[in-house]
């Protein structure tokens, strides 16, 4: 192995720590903003008269012409040749301009370059995971807009509790990504801090233009501190906690559509091409999508715990456990990339069961609320209301009946002394549409109030796309 750091050695290290020591199998594939770090670096040794002009650009051209060949297929990274992405550059630039190829490094250590390149990686993957979430958001702002009155079972408890409608409950998941889009928003603030220049861990005594560098490559804050700067992965550990956050979120409603699927619930029908089949049982239509979002958040659980153990004991600044720092993220970036890619189509193509939601919302005393909200608008103390409302529901179970079933005859006779409260009215209080319908408190279920909230919710998201 061809090592940037041969020259105090007397012997050539053990073939296994080589291997056990490299991180080209993983970090190859930040290569390109490895290259577009040190086009900007040399540039700025050129511009700052530490290199001649002429090196600077010759420098660039060959790294430039690395980036085409990596590209083009002619060049592939060698595991047995390079010990990380890092090395590979600058021996295949070493090769290809000779000695000259040497100067690139100079006031740059790999470990603010490693810096460097894990931030210009890592904005450039949030950007992208941002816009997957703004697909999810607007999908799920369109299925509540053209679901904003179809009536189900809201649940507590996963017991029948009051009547919601689908795009409510819809709208509840709008504003888990919501958040979650806002939290990267937030994360990149940390992520864009130009590390580079911090060198091993104290600077240097070359008169480099740190700022200057920081404008080419678009960071609009620089780090302050050296030592920290080569050592800080806080960045790494928020990503990765949002990320846990979102597969989180992709999990509950992942669960739902799991329960929703089901013959017991018969709420939707997964569209083929985002089910899957049994190899023994003929029938089944498997919401395998949703089962296996589910089952990968605890594999992003385990990365962000994987480094916060990893930097826990670190004593400043650089020590190799932060090579441990990337495997993590990348399959972080990887795993929500995809399912980024699949949710909105899976949820865009459901099959909703309209009739199954409302009849479902029928049964289980949905209105019992409803019914001593009723008694309480009439004067009575909502507590008292509560248990007359409580006996009317053992009634109504021993007979096997629904509280609007009872008629205004009969509220008369089991509840003598409270005939003032019960009037014509009721029944149409009690009807389960109305119950949703009068629900108009700001951001609840009634589909006034949601129309309103879509609307809001569509000009924040047109603003964010543009
Ligand atoms: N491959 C290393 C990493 O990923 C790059 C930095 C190496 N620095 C060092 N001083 N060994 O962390």
């Amino acid at each position: 192995m061809r090592k940037l750091w041969g020259g105090r050695f007397k012997q050539d290290t053990a073939e296994l720590v080589d291997q056990f020591c490299a991180s080209l199998p993983f970090d190859w594939r930040l290569y390109s903003y490895d290259i577009a770090g040190s086009i900007v670096h040399a540039r700025m040794l050129a511009r700052s008269g530490i290199i001649e002009q002429g090196e600077g650009e010759k420098i660039v051209e060959g790294l430039e012409q690395i980036k085409q060949a990596l590209e083009a297929g002619e060049l592939a990274f060698d595991r047995q040749q390079d010990e990380d992405i890092h090395s590979f550059v600058e021996n295949r630039l070493i090769e290809l301009i000779g000695p000259l190829g040497g100067k690139l490094h100079t006031a740059r250590s790999r470990n603010d370059q490693v810096a460097l390149d894990l931030r210009l990686y890592l904005r450039a993957e949030i950007k992208e995971l941002q816009q997957g979430l703004l697909n999810l958001l607007k999908t799920l702002l369109a299925l509540a807009s053209v679901n904003l009155d179809v009536i189900m079972p809201g649940y507590t408890h996963l017991q029948r509790a009051q009547a919601v409608t689908l795009a409510h409950h819809l709208l509840a998941y709008y504003f888990m990504f919501k958040r979650d889009y806002q939290r990267w928003q937030d994360n990149l603030k940390r992520v864009n801090v130009l590390p580079l220049g911090s060198a091993a861990l104290a600077g240097t005594g070359f008169p480099i233009d740190r700022e200057w560098v920081a404008k080419e490559l678009g960071f609009p804050a620089l780090s302050l501190n050296s030592l920290d700067a080569v050592s800080d992965r806080d960045y790494l550990i928020e990503f990765l906690a949002v990320a846990a956050t979102v597969v989180m979120h992709l999990s509950r409603l992942s669960e739902e559509l799991i329960l929703w699927a089901s013959s017991e619930f018969n709420f939707i029908e997964l569209d083929d091409a985002y089910a899957t089949g049994s190899s023994i049982m003929p029938q089944k239509k498997n919401p395998d999508v949703a089962e296996l979002t589910r089952g990968k958040s605890g594999r992003i659980y385990g990365h962000l715990l994987q480094l916060l153990t990893t930097l826990k004991g670190l004593p400043l600044a650089y020590n190799k456990d932060l090579q441990e720092d990337k495997e993590g993220v990348f399959d972080t970036v990887d795993t929500l990339q995809v399912i980024l890619k699949i949710f909105p189509a899976m949820l865009a193509t459901l099959k909703i069961n309209k009739g199954e939601m409302a009849q479902a919302a029928t049964k289980g005393f949905l209105n019992a609320t409803d019914l001593a909200d009723y008694l309480a608008g009439k004067g009575l103390p909502f507590r008292q209301a509560h248990a007359v409302v409580g006996r009317a529901v053992l009634y109504s179970l021993e007979k096997g009946i629904e509280l609007e079933m009872i008629p205004l005859a009969s509220w008369h006779r089991l509840f003598p002394e409270l005939q003032d409260y019960f009037s014509e009215d009721l029944a149409q209080h009690l009807l389960l549409k109305n119950t949703v319908y009068s629900r108009r408190s700001l951001g609840g279920t009634s589909p006034e109030e949601n129309r309103r909230v879509i609307e809001e919710e569509k000009a924040w998201l047109d603003a964010e796309y543009a």
